[in-house]
């Protein structure tokens, strides 16, 4: 199915005003994204915000339903926190891990989840081991292969990097960490929205993914998948009154869905909005939305790619949305500025969001320009024209 885009361009309010070539950041919500967002808040001042809350109770339910749908994972699956961030975490420091413990995670790790590792590495003597890239730059499986042992606690994969085109092959993945009966945590921030993502054919445990990204939710909305049977072994590293109930003799009993890894206060406003926009994506297709990005992508990697000065940056056997590249002899925030001039957006990655990768290859700063669907040619086109200018 080939997308409308001259009328998603239409449902899409920041489109009059810019050239948003950074979804890998905060995309551009589309107008019911928009009008959930806005309607709910309009309606939380109008009568209250529990009040509101009350009356909108199957509007924020049906969001668990929309993402179990767009993840292939069931509503009790699915917890709605603040950020991918918060996900991860909420998984990662549910698990006790022991000295000796083996802890596997790859050179695209997240900056974020990286510190979250050496943090619990440092308090409970676990390890944490990088597994290689292969000669494209991607998660190395075979290496893993070899890597894994009854010491291996879990395995730490990010989907696709703040830092670049790069597709992990999570499938392959999947299918080594399932098994050798290893959790597998899949950070799925950049991907979730932008290709289609499925819990059970990727094989993963745990998923952590954004709202604002490809997805085009609001900000401040995320969610984490837990797999059914791991849910009732994993005790959240914060529980609320809502994570848990306290009993008469004052001990408290956990949830049994993945709302334990909630807390109570949260965006309601966000959360459903968070819903409409995974309907949105659904409505669309992620195959359609996956084609598109990476054509847009392609089309764009492949004229930077030409152009004297310019070079690109991008690994992978699979490559998505995500453009990376620097010119000779200017800064990226040089690059960002004169385009930021001209109402194009893009944004700079630094080696310290991903040191693992950035480091090893030398790379400092990049400029990251992240297509979406909605994104034309004629836009693609003019990113070069600037940059070649
Ligand atoms: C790969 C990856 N993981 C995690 C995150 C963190 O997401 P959030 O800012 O929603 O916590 C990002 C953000 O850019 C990311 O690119």
């Amino acid at each position: 199915m080939t997308l409308d885009v001259e009328r998603l361009r239409a449902d899409t309010p920041g489109c009059e005003h810019v050239t948003h070539l950074n979804n890998a950041g905060s995309s551009l919500p589309p107008r019911p994204v928009l009008d959930a967002n806005i309607g709910h808040l309009r309606r939380e001042a109008e009568i209250g915000g529990y009040e509101a809350h009350n009356e909108q109770r199957e509007r924020v339910e049906h969001t668990y339903d929309a993402l179990a749908r767009l993840i292939g994972a069931s509503r009790e699956e699915i917890a709605c926190v603040e950020n991918a961030t918060r996900a991860w975490d909420m998984a990662f420091y549910s698990f006790r891990f022991a000295p000796g413990d083996r802890i596997l995670t790859g050179h695209a790790e997240y900056a974020s989840n990286w510190i979250a590792l050496r943090q619990v590495a440092h308090t409970t003597g676990a390890t944490i081991e990088v597994v290689p890239d292969d000669e494209h730059g991607q998660f190395d499986v075979s290496a893993l292969e070899r890597m894994l042992d009854e010491k291996v606690k879990l395995v730490s994969l990010v989907h696709v990097p703040t830092q670049g085109g790069l597709v992990n092959p999570a499938e392959a993945v999947g299918r080594v960490t399932r098994a050798a009966g290893v959790p597998l945590l899949l950070d799925a921030c950049q991907s979730v929205g932008q290709l289609p993502v499925d819990v059970e054919a990727i094989g993963c445990d745990l998923l952590s993914a954004t709202g604002r990204k490809f997805l085009r939710a609001p900000r401040g909305t995320g969610f984490l998948y837990v797999r059914k049977e791991l849910i009732g072994e994993l005790e959240p590293p914060f529980l609320d009154m809502h994570a848990a109930a306290w009993q008469p003799d004052g001990s408290y009993t956990m949830r049994d869905d993945a709302r334990r890894f909630e807390n109570w206060e949260t965006y309601v406003a966000g959360k459903i909005a968070l819903g409409v926009a995974a309907d949105y994506a659904l409505e669309l297709g992620l195959d359609a939305i996956w084609e598109r990005d990476q054509a847009l992508a392609a089309r764009l990697r492949s004229a930077l790619g030409e152009t004297p000065d310019i070079t690109v940056l991008d690994q992978g056997v699979t490559k998505g949305a995500i453009v990376t590249f620097r010119v000779a002899g200017r800064s990226a925030a040089d690059i960002r500025a004169a385009l930021a001039a001209e109402r194009v957006n893009v944004s700079i990655t630094e080696a310290e969001s991903a040191r693992l990768d950035l480091d090893e290859r030398g790379i400092d700063e990049m400029v990251r320009a992240s297509v979406h669907y909605f994104n034309t040619e004629q836009e693609v086109d003019r990113l070069v024209a600037l940059v070649a200018a």
